[in-house]
C-alpha cells in the first residue's frame, strides 16, 4: 500500500506534491520521491526513508516545474533503497512512473523487455511498467499506457508522465484506489482523499480499469475500451482527519474493513483459477527439501503467535506432521529440540520484533532452515530468513493487529496447501476443494463486516464489565486467544481465553451472575462438547455471547446472544470467526472511551527483549 500524488497546473508543483506526500505518510515510509517536468527534462529526486528525508535531500534549492508526481513506498518487490524508490524512469528519462500495487507478471515482461534491449536499474515490478510504456510509445502517451495495460496482470494505481508531452499526466487503476481532485486551472491526483481535500472537494474517484488523461484545465476518463466516459465529479464532505482514516474514526476500524482487500492481495499470483491452483514458487523449495520435512516449529509473539496456533491445527490435520508452536521469548531459553529435518517458521508483522528475530538467529545458528512470514519487505526478519512468504496487508498503523493477523493466517493456509500438494498429503480433488474454499473467504469476510452493527450491539453488554472469558475447542480455542488479546489491549477489560473443556478444572469458580463469556462454537466436529461447556456456564449464571456457523440454530435457545458466521468447512472458520471478535474489541473500546489506535503502555513494534 504505497501512496501516490500528482499535480498539474500553474503553481510550482514541488511544495504541493510534498504536502500531499506528508498527508499520505501512513501509507508507506520506506522511500520517498518526486518527479517534476522541468524545462530540459524530467527531474527525479528520491531517497530511502520518509518525506522528511526527501526534504533534507532537496535542501534549500527547491526544484521547479508545474507538473509532476510523487510517491511514498511500502516495499513489495525489492527492499527499501534509493534504487528501488519511485519515481522510476525507463531507458530514457523522458518517461517516469509512480505506482501502487503489484504487477504480477513483471518477471516474464522484464525478460522480454531485456531481450528487446531495455536496461533495468531497480528490482521493482514498477520499473517494468515504465519500460513497457516507453516500448509502446509512438508519440502518444495515453495510447502507449493503454497498450501497456493490455499486457500487465495484477493490481495497480499509477501516474505516468512523458517529457515530450509536458502538458499532461496519465493515470490508471485496477483494484487499488486512485482519485483526481479538480481545481481552478489545476488538477490533483492522489491515492486517497487525505491529500486532496485541502485543495478541492470536487473529486473523481476512478473505477477499476479506467484510465484518465489530466491536463491543467481538463480531465478525460476512458473505460477499458478506450472510450471517453461522461462522468460527474463527486462533492466530498468528509473532514480531513477522517479522510486520512478512509472516513473511519480510527485506523483500527479502517484496517479491519480493509481485510477483504488485504486477503485478495495476499492471494494474488499465488492462488489462481478460483483456488484450483496454488503457486508458491517464490519460496524456492527443492522437492527433496519438502519431502524431508519431518517436523515443523512455528515461532512468534503476541497476535502472530496466535496465528501460529491456528497453523499448528491446520498443518497437523492436513500434512500429518508434528507441529510445535512457541512464543519466541520462551523458545530461545529452553534449549529447543531441533533436527535437520525440522522446518522453522517465524511469523512477524513488523519483521523487527526483538524476540522473534533472536529466535530466528538461534534456529539458523543451529543449522535450521527458517521460513519467515512477514508483512515488511526489507525488515530484519525478511533479510535474515532463508525463505520469505510476504503478506501483502499494507502498512498497519493501529497498534492492535487485525489485517496482519488475517493475512498471516492466509499465508499459513496457502503454505499448508502448497506443502500438501508437493508431499501428496491429500488427493488432488480435496486440495482443489480447499483452494476454492480459501478463494471464497474474502467475500465471506465482506459479508461479516457488513453486519458490524450486530457486533456493536453485543459490545453494549460487554462494556460494563471488568472481566470476561473467551472459550472454544480446537481451532476455536486458538481464535479465542486472539479475541481475548484484542479485547484486553484496547478496552482494558480483563479477558482470559480457555480451552472450553478446561474451564471446569478451576476457572468455573469465577463464573458469577451475568459475567460475559464469549463462546466460540464454530467447529461442527466438537459441537456437542462445546454445547455442554456452554451449559456449564449458563447453569452458573454466566451470560453467553455465542459465535457459530449458520445452520447451528439449535444453540439459539441455549445462549444469550448469537452471531452467525457464513458456513464453510471447519478448518476455515478461524478466518471468519476472528472478524466479529476484532469488531467486538473495537466497539467495546470505543464505548468505554479508550484511545483505540494507541492503547496505553503498548507500541506497534517491540524491538526490546
Ligand atoms: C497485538 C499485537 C502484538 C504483535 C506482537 C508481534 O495486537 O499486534 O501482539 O502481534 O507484538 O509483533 P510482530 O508481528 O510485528 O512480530
Amino acid at each position: 500500500m504505497s501512496g501516490i500524488v500528482g499535480y498539474i497546473g500553474k503553481r510550482q508543483a514541488y511544495p504541493l506534491l510534498l504536502a500531499g506526500l506528508q498527508k499520505l505518510e501512513y501509507r508507506g515510509y520506506d522511500s520517498a520521491g518526486i518527479a517534476l517536468q522541468g524545462a530540459d527534462g524530467i527531474n527525479i529526486i528520491k531517497t530511502k526513508g520518509k518525506v522528511a528525508d526527501l526534504q533534507k535531500e532537496v535542501g534549500a534549492n527547491l526544484p521547479v516545474g508545474n507538473a509532476g508526481c510523487g510517491h511514498l513506498r511500502w516495499a513489495t518487490h525489492g527492499p527499501p533503497s534509493k534504487a528501488n524508490a519511485h519515481p522510476h524512469s525507463a531507458c530514457s528519462d523522458d518517461f517516469v512512473i509512480v505506482h501502487n500495487g503489484i504487477i504480477e507478471n513483471y518477471l516474464p515482461l522484464r525478460g522480454w523487455l531485456a531481450g528487446e534491449g531495455h536496461r533495468f536499474a531497480s528490482e521493482t515490478d514498477t520499473e517494468v511498467l515504465a519500460h513497457l510504456i516507453e516500448h509502446y510509445y509512438r508519440g502518444d502517451l495515453l495510447q502507449s499506457v493503454q497498450e501497456a495495460l493490455q499486457k500487465i496482470t495484477g493490481s495497480f494505481a499509477f501516474i505516468a508522465a512523458c517529457h515530450k508531452e509536458k502538458d499532461r499526466l496519465i493515470c490508471a487503476r485496477r483494484d487499488t484506489p486512485l482519485m483526481i481532485g479538480l481545481g481552478e486551472a489545476e488538477n490533483f491526483i492522489s491515492s486517497d482523499l487525505a491529500a486532496l481535500l485541502h485543495h478541492t472537494r470536487k473529486i473523481h474517484i476512478l473505477e477499476n480499469e479506467e484510465t484518465a488523461l489530466i491536463t491543467s484545465s481538463a480531465v478525460k476518463i476512458y473505460n477499458s475500451e478506450c472510450t471517453v466516459m461522461q462522468k460527474r465529479a463527486q462533492e466530498i464532505t468528509w473532514d480531513v482527519t477522517s479522510a486520512e482514516k478512509g472516513g473511519y474514526k480510527h485506523f483500527m476500524l479502517k484496517e479491519i474493513m480493509e481485510q477483504p482487500q488485504a486477503l485478495r492481495e495476499t492471494m494474488r499470483g499465488r492462488l489462481s483459477d478460483g483456488g484450483q491452483k496454488i503457486n508458491l514458487a517464490e519460496l524456492n523449495f527443492k522437492a527433496q527439501e519438502i519431502e524431508n520435512i519431518s517436523k515443523i516449529f512455528i515461532i512468534a509473539c503476541g497476535t502472530a503467535y496466535h496465528a501460529g496456533l491456528v497453523g499448528k491445527y491446520l498443518m497437523e490435520k492436513i500434512l500429518r506432521l508434528p507441529v510445535e508452536v512457541d512464543v519466541a521469548s520462551e523458545f530461545r531459553y529452553r534449549d529447543p529440540l531441533l533436527c535437520a529435518k525440522t522446518l522453522v517458521i517465524v511469523i512477524s508483522q513488523s519483521g523487527e520484533t526483538a524476540d522473534t528475530l533472536a529466535a530466528l538467529r538461534l534456529a539458523r545458528e543451529r543449522g535450521q532452515q527458517v521460513l519467515a512470514i512477514t508483512n515488511v519487505v526489507g525488515s530484519s526478519v525478511a533479510r535474515e530468513a532463508d525463505k520469505v512468504l510476504f503478506t501483502w496487508a499494507g502498512p498497519e498503523v493501529a497498534v492492535a493487529s487485525t489485517k496482519a493477523y488475517l493475512t498471516q493466517l492466509l499465508a499459513l493456509y496457502m503454505l499448508t496447501l502448497y506443502l500438501a500438494a508437493k508431499r501428496q498429503a491429500l488427493p488432488p480433488a480435496r486440495l482443489k476443494e480447499i483452494g476454492s474454499a480459501l478463494f471464497k473467504l474474502p467475500a465471506q469476510v465482506e459479508n461479516i463486516l457488513s453486519r458490524e452493527k450486530e457486533v456493536a450491539a453485543i459490545a453494549g453488554y460487554l462494556k460494563r464489565w471488568e472481566s470476561t472469558f473467551f472459550i472454544g475447542r480446537n481451532l476455536d480455542f486458538a481464535v479465542a486467544l486472539e479475541g481475548a488479546l484484542k479485547l484486553k489491549e484496547i478496552s482494558y477489560i480483563h479477558a482470559e481465553a480457555y480451552a472450553a473443556g478446561e474451564l471446569k478444572h478451576g476457572t468455573l469458580a469465577l463464573i458469577v451472575e451475568g459475567i460475559p463469556v464469549v463462546a466460540l462454537a464454530t467447529q461442527k466436529a466438537v459441537l456437542e462438547k462445546s454445547l455442554s461447556n456452554i451449559k456449564e456456564i449458563k447453569a452458573r449464571g454466566g451470560y453467553v455471547l455465542c459465535f457459530v456457523q449458520e445452520g447451528m440454530e439449535a444453540l439459539q435457545n441455549e445462549v444469550d446472544s448469537i452471531f452467525y458466521l457464513p458456513t464453510t468447512a471447519d478448518i476455515f472458520l478461524p478466518m471468519l470467526a476472528v472478524i466479529p471478535l476484532q469488531l467486538l474489541a473495537y466497539y467495546t473500546a470505543v464505548a468505554r472511551g479508550c484511545p483505540v489506535d494507541n492503547p496505553r503502555n503498548l507500541t506497534k513494534s517491540i524491538t526490546v527483549e
